[in-house]
């Protein structure tokens, strides 16, 4: 069962000894928006000093599609300043990139051995990535749930903070790891727990608000980007598709204003009452107004910082350097472990 966790619910433990752990990963795959932030990144940056945090650039995970050499490098670094302009401090997080440690690789072609096609059948990710070409896609994109698996079960993780889409692949998570212990009869692996928060795990395209907001939408206005500037922020919210009725209110059956709504509950952390009633008798101009005054006074701190980070990337390799060292070690005796129960070696 996935933990639910709203804004402040926070089960604090400061005794560094007995801390629980987080894992969690993004994809460098260029813009990183509103949605990443939100469902996944904020929240990891909010509760950081609870846990013993583990947080990756999951740059295997960005090859299962195709991309431009030049690019995944820049991205990489774009990602790894991102989290750090975000608020993820590195002395309270190991910040890596997951190929600068090699056990995730490794711990992936074993883990494949022991997965059901079945299982990885039932994964509605791949079929959505695919798309039409399941013929042609490389097999990276469909053993792509495995690797994430192994991402966090090296790691002995405790909690996995994510958005929304990725509760399937945190269960397939659990799954194997349970049929794996329960097969060699020892605890190989912690059983990890899916943390979701009950806003923001869900932002929605603002073009259109039945589809999640994607780093790969074709459509650049379907989302908010991290490096927006004010101006492209306010056009994007300005044409937000909403609807005719003109009522300010959160509403199932109004799933643009609904959306904006949500962002802006998970930016000011109000309750849906209290924004209900700022809003009652005022126009959506009002509301796009407030909300686009909120996102870029949550986002100009975020990319100034971005920008010193972005003009030192010594400090960043530095950074990058130190993490995938003190996670190394971890990953490393997990993996040992699972050779030998397996008989490998
Ligand atoms: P990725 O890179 O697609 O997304 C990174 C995080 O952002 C969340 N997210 C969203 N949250 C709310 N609304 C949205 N519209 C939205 N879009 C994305 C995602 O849920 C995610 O938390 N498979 C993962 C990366 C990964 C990983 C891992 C995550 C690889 N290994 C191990 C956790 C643990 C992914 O594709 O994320």
């Amino acid at each position: 069962m996935p933990v639910e966790m709203n804004a402040k619910s926070t089960t604090a433990n400061t005794n560094p000894s007995v801390k629980k752990r987080v894992f969690s990963g993004i994809q460098p795959s260029g813009n990183l928006h509103l949605g990443n932030y939100l469902g996944a990144l904020r929240n990891w940056v909010q509760t950081q000093s609870e846990y013993d945090n583990i947080f990756c650039i999951v740059d295997l995970h960005a090859i299962t599609l195709p991309v431009d050499p030049k690019e995944l490098h820049n991205d990489i670094r774009q990602l790894a300043a991102l989290y750090i302009a975000c608020g993820l401090d590195p002395q309270r997080c190991k910040l890596f990139v997951q190929s600068h440690v090699h056990e995730h690789a490794e711990a992936s072609w074993v883990m494949c051995c022991f997965t059901p096609m079945g299982w990885l059948n039932r994964m509605t990710q791949f079929k959505t990535k695919a798309g039409e070409n399941t013929e042609s896609v490389g097999t990276g994109l469909y053993c792509y749930p495995v690797l994430m698996a192994c991402d966090i079960l090296l790691y002995q993780t405790h909690y996995v903070p994510v958005g929304d889409d990725q509760r399937q692949h945190i269960e397939l998570t659990r799954d194997l790891a349970q049929r794996f212990n329960a097969l060699y009869g020892q605890q190989v692996f912690t059983i990890p727990e899916a943390q979701i928060r009950t806003v923001g795990a869900r932002v929605m395209a603002l073009d259109d608000p039945t589809n999640k907001m994607s780093k790969t939408d074709p459509n650049p206005n379907s989302r908010i980007n991290m490096l927006d500037d004010a101006q492209t922020i306010k056009r994007k919210i300005a044409r937000a598709a909403t609807d005719s009725m003109r009522l300010v209110t959160f509403d199932a059956t109004r799933p643009g204003i609904t959306n904006l709504l949500t962002i802006y509950q998970a930016l000011t952390g109000q309750s849906q009452e209290t924004i209900e009633e700022e809003f009652a008798g005022k126009g959506y101009g009002e509301f796009k107004a407030a909300l686009t005054d909120h996102l870029v006074a949550t986002l100009a701190p975020i990319q100034k910082r971005y920008h010193e980070l972005m003009d030192d990337q010594r400090v960043l390799e530095g950074i990058l350097k130190q993490g995938a060292e003190q996670a190394r070690p971890i990953a490393a005796a997990t993996l040992q472990h699972v050779k030998e129960v397996i008989g490998l070696g």
